[in-house]
């Protein structure tokens, strides 16, 4: 674990992480156990990871704990999850003062549970001082929504004569968006083999380079974002650019 860690140029970090946090049903399942086990053991992954990711000085971590499509799920899984955010922000909160962490919520938000709503809300402002990692918690997103809701937000101003059409720009669209606090995703985690981006931060990871790993959620653990980073690490960035023209930008 200490040779990985020296593999790792602190100086180069990710700025922005985000997990698609996949597995935990099957995970569960191999287990001969409910999927909402496998949920319930995503809990050490996350704080495992969050701290990691802090230690190594990533600024930002974004974890996709709900989307949208998820709503679809049988009743009683979609119940356990909503319980399992009240419980564990409820729990945590002593824990991210003293850690230093900034919570912050994106999606729906209004479409969660009201209970849940609540402590999100005390979460997000008894922490919005903190400043050693924002950690942002997904919760019913979906990527397109959020776009189709950025656009209204813009028409409405256009329409309202707020804004001039020709002012549409980058900026403005970001601003829209349910990240607009948020810098670009550099890089881009799914667990359990999958390799899709499944609605998550599309317009965000339009640069993120993407690492895909077979290990389930529930058992990802320090090593493994250690080798994920070592990955980005020894991975180009060119942004459109040529190797040569980075190489003199460094
Ligand atoms: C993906 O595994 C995981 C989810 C859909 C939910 C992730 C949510 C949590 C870990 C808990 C949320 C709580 C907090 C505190 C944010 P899956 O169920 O799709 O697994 P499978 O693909 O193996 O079925």
């Amino acid at each position: 674990m200490k040779e990985k860690l020296q593999r790792i140029n602190l100086h180069k970090v990710p700025n922005h992480i985000a997990i698609i946090m996949d597995g935990n049903g099957r995970w569960a399942k191999g287990k001969g156990m409910q999927r909402v086990f496998g949920h319930k053991n995503a809990l050490t992954a996350i704080r495992e990871s969050a701290d990691t990711a802090s230690e190594l000085g990533v600024k930002y971590l974004t974890l996709y704990a709900f989307s949208t499509e998820n709503w679809n799920r049988p009743k009683l899984e979609v119940d356990a999850l909503m319980s399992l955010l009240v419980n564990t922000l409820k729990k945590e909160l002593p824990e991210f003062q003293r850690k230093n962490v900034k919570i912050n919520a994106i999606g729906n938000l209004t479409s969660l549970p009201k209970n849940a709503q609540k402590v999100l809300t005390k979460v997000i402002n008894e922490t919005q001082d903190n400043t050693k990692i924002t950690l942002t918690f997904a919760l019913s997103y979906g990527s397109r929504e959020e776009i189709v809701n950025a656009i209204k937000n813009i028409s409405k101003k256009v329409v309202n004569n707020n804004l001039d059409i020709e002012k549409i720009d980058e900026k403005i669209i970001n601003n829209h968006l349910y990240t607009f606090n948020l810098p670009d995703v550099d890089f881009m985690i799914r667990t359990s083999g999958e390799q899709r981006i499944s609605n998550f931060l599309l317009w965000q990871m339009a640069y993120a380079e993407l690492y895909f790993t077979d290990v389930l959620w529930p058992d990802f653990r320090k090593e493994h974002l250690f080798d994920a980073i070592i990955d980005y690490q020894n991975r180009e960035r060119r942004f459109g650019k040529t190797s040569e023209q980075i190489e003199t930008d460094e």
